[in-house]
């Protein structure tokens, strides 16, 4: 994949993709040619072959984000899908499923006074070792809206001007997750930690999978660049945002019940919109364990 932003005749980002062997298990139906896929003929309430598995890994690895729709699966299968891909990670705060601290709930409704995800960011990015993906699934959904936005984080570093690539070289960032998470699931009857994770990330991360290079920089945890003086951590971190923002690395994801988001949180950074009130949205999330980000 190759891409560039050409000031002269507006932001234009050239992608090439990447034609990888047919998939003999699945099918492939990409939502955009950059970012997000929805894979068909797998019913997940089944068991998967060795086959199978390693399609889905492989869609997860090319697409940063796959769907997959009409499923029917129980908790205990959802966290078993999960483990497919690793051991859970539990977060550090939100709600959970009563005796199922990795089954997090995700919903909003009338009476809530906030939703979850409503700013871009990356799963839990101030753990030492951040979330390799999550998988979310979704049962009840409003009438219209609900939508989750997902952006390729390579496609935001490859579009980099080389110099801006140099200076990012090897430079750190502190995400913090007291000053997201204290006080953020009161409604929810959360006993408050007495400790929140914090950690110092590359702002540049390569993926242990594919080897590409993805800026790992979020509005949600990212509080300062390492070794700079504030006023300039703040313009850069702005200017990686806004560039990560741009819709050209983007896909959207209209929701329908019963459906299934698995993203890959080492090279996609997601939002979810919370333009439904007062009608609601519910399910459940697993997040899959991940390792110290290089
Ligand atoms: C999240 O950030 O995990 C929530 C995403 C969503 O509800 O769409």
């Amino acid at each position: 994949m190759q891409g560039s932003l050409n000031s002269n005749s507006g932001p234009r980002y050239r992608h090439t993709a990447e034609e990888g062997a047919p998939y003999e298990t699945i099918t492939i139906d990409k939502l955009t040619p950059i970012i997000g896929a929805e894979i068909a003929g797998v019913d997940l309430s089944k068991p998967l072959s060795n086959r199978q598995q390693d399609e889905i890994h492989r869609a997860l690895a090319e697409n940063l984000v796959i769907f997959f729709r009409d499923q029917h699966i129980t908790q205990d299968q959802h966290m078993a899908f999960g483990r497919l891909f690793g051991d859970l990670h539990t977060h550090p705060a939100a709600p959970s499923e009563p005796g199922k601290p990795e089954l997090m709930i995700i919903h909003a409704d009338k009476d809530s006074p906030r939703a979850n995800g409503e700013g871009w960011h990356t799963d839990v990015s101030c753990d030492l070792e951040p979330p390799m993906g999550s998988i979310l699934y979704i049962k009840k959904c409003p009438p219209k809206g609900g939508d989750t936005l997902f952006a390729s984080t390579y496609a935001a570093y490859e579009s980099l001007s080389d110099r801006m690539k140099k200076y990012l070289e090897g430079m750190t960032a502190i995400h913090d997750g007291e000053s997201v998470y204290r006080g953020l699931y009161k409604n929810f009857g959360v006993t408050e930690k007495e400790r929140y994770p914090r950690a110092e990330h590359p702002v540049v991360r390569t993926h242990p999978v594919t080897g590409k290079k993805g800026i790992y920089v979020n509005r949600g945890f990212t509080r300062a660049l390492v070794g700079v003086p504030r006023d300039e951590s703040d313009a850069i971190l702005r200017y990686l945002y806004e560039h990560m923002e741009n819709p050209l690395f983007q896909c959207r994801f209209r929701w329908r019940e019963n459906s299934i988001a698995f993203w890959d949180n080492r090279c996609a950074q997601h939002r979810a919109m919370w333009d439904y009130w007062p009608h609601t949205r519910s399910g459940n999330r697993v997040t899959v364990a991940g390792d110290k980000p290089f």
